[in-house]
């Protein structure tokens, strides 16, 4: 059937395949979705507070809501739970099983309602011998609880770091990549391995890449400005230079949206979905989608500024120039395009304004005459640019000016010209 050289070439192709990072085919843009820790925490308490505890009943809402508001439609579509859904021991098999009170129908039942729904499942545990909250951690059981995880149905694994040796990690967390991979159901790995390795010690986001699809890399978030504008300030430094290995696959992590919750402003909470998108930061929602507010689920579901985060090309922006707290971000798109972001930190009650040059934002005029510049928020024309021309923006305190610079072919700048 083949000759002695197709022969070798077809086993050479399967003997040596370049593994530069995950290839499950899953997070080809930032993965999107909600996610219960920052808002409902470690919540077990489900006899005096049945709506907001970490059961059943909490995530069939939410799923109900991200059906029926346009969340799925948006493309948020993993419903994740954090910690403390396990019972606090492991069956007489030694198999993981959720919480029989709280989780009354078991996790399979959870999966197949997701599913239903279009939804997906996303679940977590811990690479340790106990997660943070002090369940049962998959030290010693990797290869068993991928095969739990995969015979339910579960879409992700969120695996944290607490109570393990961070030796051990570079070797721990590919490991459980190796067996989710084995199960042959198609799970989506999140890590939390540079979260832990990384104080300090030079993080490989190389070797990171190449088992995990979107890794925590900075402290949790909070629900305040004071933790969102620090996070930004980490992924502005860019330590080890993490920004790099951002692309289709693999995804930096800064962590949930606070959106709709109770410590952002309304400036703040837009600063956190434009930065964010401009970050290709995974979106995971962590709020009551029961109560949310009106202004913060439209925030949530604007579609140029999840165009933005989702542009198929994977960049992950950065920082261009800081002026005092003023800080000018850019993320090429596909087309030729970019996104562009200016922050301003300050806190100082009055707006700040800038003058930008579009030749200063390193966007690309090589070959291109002008860029056709569109706010993000709100989709308004803001005009054609060439690299001199002048854009003066004004961003509030604490607030973001976002926008999208595309490139206008010259046969149409000629047409606007002859006007
Ligand atoms: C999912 O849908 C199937 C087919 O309609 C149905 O039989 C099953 O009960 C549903 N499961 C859940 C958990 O909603
Ligand atoms: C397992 O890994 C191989 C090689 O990278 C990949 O082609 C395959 O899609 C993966 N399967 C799953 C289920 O993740
Ligand atoms: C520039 O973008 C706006 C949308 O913001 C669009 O309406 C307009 O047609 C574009 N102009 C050119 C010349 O491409």
């Amino acid at each position: 059937m083949f000759d002695a050289s197709t022969l070798i070439w077809l086993v050479s192709c399967m003997l040596l395949p370049v593994i530069n990072s995950l290839d499950n085919g899953l997070a080809r843009t930032p993965p999107m979705g909600w996610m219960d820790w920052e808002r409902f925490r470690c919540n077990i308490d489900c006899k005096n507070d049945p709506d907001n505890c970490i059961g059943e009943k909490l995530l069939m809402d939410t799923a109900d809501r991200m059906a029926a508001d346009g969340y799925r439609d948006a493309g948020y579509r993993y419903v994740s739970i954090d910690d403390c859904w396990m019972a606090k021991q492991r069956d007489a098999n030694g198999k993981l099983q959720a919480d029989p009170e709280r989780f009354p129908r078991g996790m399979k039942f959870l999966a197949d309602y997701m599913h239903n729904k279009s939804l997906l499942l996303g679940i977590y545990e811990d690479f340790g011998t106990r997660t943070c909250g002090g369940y049962p951690g998959s030290e010693f059981f990797l290869s068993d609880d991928a095969q739990t995880f995969a015979d339910w149905g579960v879409d992700m694994l969120k695996l944290d770091g607490c109570n393990a040796d961070k030796t051990d990690m570079s070797v721990g967390y590919p490991t459980m990549g190796f067996f989710l991979n084995k199960t042959g159901r198609p799970i989506l790995y999140s890590c939390s391995w540079p979260a832990y390795t990384g104080s300090g010690a030079k993080t490989d986001y190389k070797l990171i890449a190449k088992s995990c699809n979107m890794w925590r890399n900075y402290a949790d978030v909070e629900d305040s400005w004071a933790s969102i504008y620090g996070i930004i300030q980490y992924y502005g430094k860019n330590p080890d230079n993490f920004a790099a290995v951002a692309g289709p696959g693999n995804w930096n992590d800064p962590d949930q949206l606070i959106i709709g919750d109770f410590g952002l402003s309304w400036e703040q909470q837009r600063v956190q979905m434009g930065m964010w998108a401009i970050m290709a930061s995974p979106l995971f929602m962590s709020v009551d989608l029961r109560t949310i507010k009106p202004e913060s689920r439209d925030l949530l579901l604007n579609k140029r500024v999840i165009a933005i985060n989702q542009d198929p090309l994977g960049v992950q922006g950065s920082r261009l120039y800081q002026l005092g707290k003023v800080e000018v971000w850019t993320k090429p798109l596909q087309k030729k395009s970019y996104a562009l972001a200016v922050l301003n930190g300050d806190n100082k009650g009055t707006p700040t304004k800038m003058t930008l040059t579009f030749g200063e934002t390193r966007f690309d005029f090589n070959g291109v005459y002008a860029y056709n510049v569109t706010e993000a928020f709100d989709g308004k024309p803001l005009g054609i640019f060439s690299a001199k021309e002048k854009l003066q923006v004004t961003i509030n305190p604490t607030g973001i000016f976002l926008a999208v610079a595309v490139p206008v072919p010259k046969k149409d700048l000629e047409h606007l010209w002859n006007k």
